[in-house]
This record gives C-alpha cells, structure tokens and sequence, in this order.
C-alpha cells in the first residue's frame, strides 16, 4: 500500500520505517531540508535502537524514501499519516500549527480520495480542525474531494518504539466512516497477528485514549513516589510496599517504581495539555494537577538529600552523576530530572561531574561549554575527587559497579540513588551512606 508520513521527528521516522519493514511504499516527508538530505545519505537523526538497519534496509529496498516534495508526497499515499511536532503553548497547550499547516498542505494538492491519519498526540477535537482545515482550503480551489479523517495515536515508548511498533498491545483506530476503518485494519494487518488489536472506536473517544494512557502512567509514578516520600516519614521501606501491591492484578508491577520524577517528551507534555483541555471546556482536573505538582517536587528529592546530607553547605563540592536522560537506552534529555538536579546543584554553588551512556553530546548541547560541568567518558571518571555519587538513569551498567572503587575515590562514602538500585542493607555493610527513594526502613 503506498503511505506518505508527513514528520520526520520521532513518530514519523518510526512509523514510517515500520510500514516500509512489511512492504508498503512509504514516503516520509518533512519541510527540514538539512534532516532529510542527512536522511538521504543513511544518517538518523535520533537514538532510537534497530531504527537504523531498518531504515538501510528499507532505503535499499526502495521501500522508503525521504523528501521535502510536499506535491509529490501528497500525490504518493493514500494514506497521508500526519507525525509532526505539538510543542505545548506557553498555557501547556498543545500547538496545533505544524498538525493545521499540514492538513492544509494536504487540502491544496489533494487530487483523489485520502485518508489523513492523525498520529501526533493532539487534543480531542483536533480531527474536526484538521477536517475544517483541508475542506476551506478545497472550497477555495473549488475541487470537490473526498477524504476522510482518522485518529490513530500511538504508544511508542522510547528505546523500544521498533519492538512497540511491530508487537503492539492495541492499534487504536478512531474513525468514523466503516470503510476508512477497513482500510486501516489492512494497514495495520501484517502487526495485528495472533489476536484482534485493533480496538476501533469514535474520533474523539480515541484522542482522549491517548492522553488518558499517559495520564494513568503518569499519575501510577506520582503515586508511587507520594507513597515513597510518606514510607521515608514513618520508617518503611516503599520497595517492599511495591512488591506487596503489585502482586495484586488489579494493580499490577508496571509504572509502579518510585525515584526521582518522570520525565521525556510526553508524560509531562500530555499531563499538562488534558489538563489545559479540561479548564478549557469548565472542568477543573484536580488529580492531573497534583499528578504534576507531585512530579515536580519528585525531581528535586535527590537535590534536598544532597543538601541536607552536607548541611546546606555545597558551595565547592563537587558531586558524580550517572545519568543525564530521562530513561535507559535513549539520549533525550527532554524534561529529564537530571536537568533540574545539575541547575540546583549550580545554584547551590556545586560542581557536576556526569556519565551517560549515550546522553553526553545532548547535555553539552543543551548546556555549553562549563567550568562547573565535566562530562566524563567512564562513570568511574567522575568520581575522581567527587565528594558524593548520585544516580538519576537506571542504565544497566550502573547495576552492579565496583564499590570498593567508588569508596576509594569519593572523598565521603556517600550515594544518593534515585532509582532504587542498591539494596540498602548492603551498601551499609559495604560502609557507605545510601539514601534511596521511600527507603525508610
Ligand atoms: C511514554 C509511554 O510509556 C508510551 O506508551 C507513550 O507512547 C509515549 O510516552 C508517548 O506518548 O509517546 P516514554 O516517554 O518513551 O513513553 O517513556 P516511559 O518509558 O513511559 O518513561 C517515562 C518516564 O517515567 C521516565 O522518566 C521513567 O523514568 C519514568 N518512570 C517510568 C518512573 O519513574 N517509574 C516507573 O515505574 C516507570
């Protein structure tokens, strides 16, 4: 089937890679004429793990094709996927702009029955726009055209969007004309094996399911970090709370792990944005605020336990952080706790000495060249002469480190773990102090 992906960010390289894996003609097309000629000569863009021998593979093939010809790209897919940006508006909306400019683009080309497929996680209500969009642009060519109009979000998790894409839990298709609908489940045929994963629904019922998905994992992790910060206070220990409760089905073990705040490019975007949606039509989302405020204070724990672990006196420490992204296996520091914890650390009079895996390049990116910041190409590296060690990524390679090195090179045996690594007891018996999240026992 032949597919245009209008974005060629995160989603739409995904998808539009996925799509070509199984034999469908794609073009992904996007007005960044720097990132598609990088795309054209086999570079990708982001750190995403299987993305690049799939787009090779794929790019070699014929399958996928990468352009700024919006003419051509219009004319290519009868399935027009729209995967552009929705940054959020200075009120934490989401900016529909880039959604709006394509479906216009879409509108002013279009010469035979399309499907817009709307793959950016937008506001319920935003497939009526993108319809309004694309049916003024036609009455102002006076082309009478038939397209129809699909919500279609989806449940990419970074570091794992290939394996998301071609195993989904659930295609959600939100649709309202049947036919559209079934060429959607022909689409989505060759990942949709096994059982039926299409859950087919209204429009607008599938735009909300998007933001009512993070919405719930997000407001899982606020919980969890509420109940850690509360175990702290009455001498508990919330990793043994964790594994008491999920062992219930009706809660279950995922998104139930305390630490040091969520953070990337959608919980606390869309957590902010359904927020935003509901004052919008009168309703005053309570849960979404305090899922938020609790995150917020969440990323400032470790920050508190340093400060207060050396008596508000920071002024010339210097502290080792391993991790600067938001997760493992990915190397976007977008809202990462990483970044509010280095500011306070500044602030305070601190110098950072961190590790990454991969999130290296990002941070010197995003925060120059600094005297009070050395980005070190071994966690080892950053310990010489650091006065503590704190841990805000659960990368694997910080799993099961060489303690007596750590010891050595610390001048004051001390780890600040924002994760939950390290079993307390242990760290004890090795001669550290450890301060977890929710370790209170
Ligand atoms: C999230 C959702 O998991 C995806 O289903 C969704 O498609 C995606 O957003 C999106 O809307 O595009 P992602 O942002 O890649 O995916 O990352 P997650 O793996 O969900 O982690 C988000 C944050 O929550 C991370 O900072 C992580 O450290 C934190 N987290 C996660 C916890 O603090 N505790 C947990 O138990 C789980």
């Amino acid at each position: 089937m032949k597919v245009t992906v209008f974005g060629s960010g995160y989603v739409g390289l995904v998808t539009g890679a996925c799509l070509a894996e199984v034999g469908n003609e794609v073009v992904c097309v996007d007005i960044d004429e720097g990132k598609i000629a990088r795309l054209n000569q086999g570079e990708v863009p982001i750190y995403e793990p299987g993305l690049d021998s799939i787009i090779e593979r794929n790019m070699a093939a014929k399958r996928l094709h990468f352009t700024t010809d919006v003419d051509f790209a219009v004319r290519h897919g009868l399935f027009q996927f729209i995967a552009v940006g929705t940054p959020p508006d200075e009120d934490g909306s989401a900016d529909l702009q880039y959604v709006l400019a394509v479906a216009r683009s879409i509108g002013e080309r279009m010469e035979e029955y399309r499907i817009v497929v709307n793959k950016s996680t937008v506001p319920v209500g935003t497939a009526d726009k993108v319809r309004q969009a694309i049916n003024t642009v036609l009455n102002d060519r006076q082309k009478p055209c038939e397209f129809d109009v699909v919500s279609n979000p989806e449940f990419l998790k970074e570091g794992a969007a290939i394996e998301d894409f071609m195993k989904p839990d659930r295609i959600v298709v939100g649709a309202d004309n049947p036919r559209t609908t079934e060429l959607l489940r022909a689409l989505y045929a060759p990942f949709n094996r096994n059982h039926d994963r299409l859950v087919c629904m209204d429009i607008r019922s599938a735009e909300l399911t998007k933001y009512a998905a993070n919405a719930m994992l997000a407001t899982k992790i606020s919980f969890m970090n509420e109940l850690a910060n509360l175990a702290e206070c009455l001498g508990a220990d919330i990793e043994q709370v964790r594994v008491g409760i999920g062992s219930d089905p009706r809660i279950g073990y995922h998104f139930i792990y305390p630490g040091c705040g969520y953070g990337g490019s959608c919980f606390p975007k869309d957590v902010k944005a359904l927020e935003r949606t509901a004052r919008d039509v009168g309703y005053q989302a309570q849960l979404l605020q305090a899922v938020e405020d609790v995150n917020d204070r969440q990323k400032l724990r470790l920050f508190e336990k340093v400060n207060d672990y050396f008596k508000g006196d920071l002024k010339g420490k210097t502290l080792a952080l391993w991790g600067l992204a938001f997760k493992p296996n990915t190397d976007d520091m977008r809202e990462a706790s990483s970044r509010v914890i280095i500011e306070a650390l500044w602030e305070a009079g601190a110098k950072v000495q961190a590790f990454d895996p991969v999130a290296a390049h990002e941070a010197s990116r995003l925060f120059g060249n600094r005297s009070d910041l050395a980005l070190s190409d071994s966690p080892e590296a950053t310990l010489k002469g650091a006065d503590g060690l704190i841990i805000v990524t659960e990368w694997n390679v910080f799993r099961s480190p060489d303690f007596d090195v750590i010891k050595a090179e610390l001048s004051s045996p001390v780890i600040f773990d924002g994760r939950n690594l390290y079993d307390p007891a242990r760290m004890k018996a090795l001669g550290f102090d450890y301060f977890g999240i929710g370790r209170g026992a």
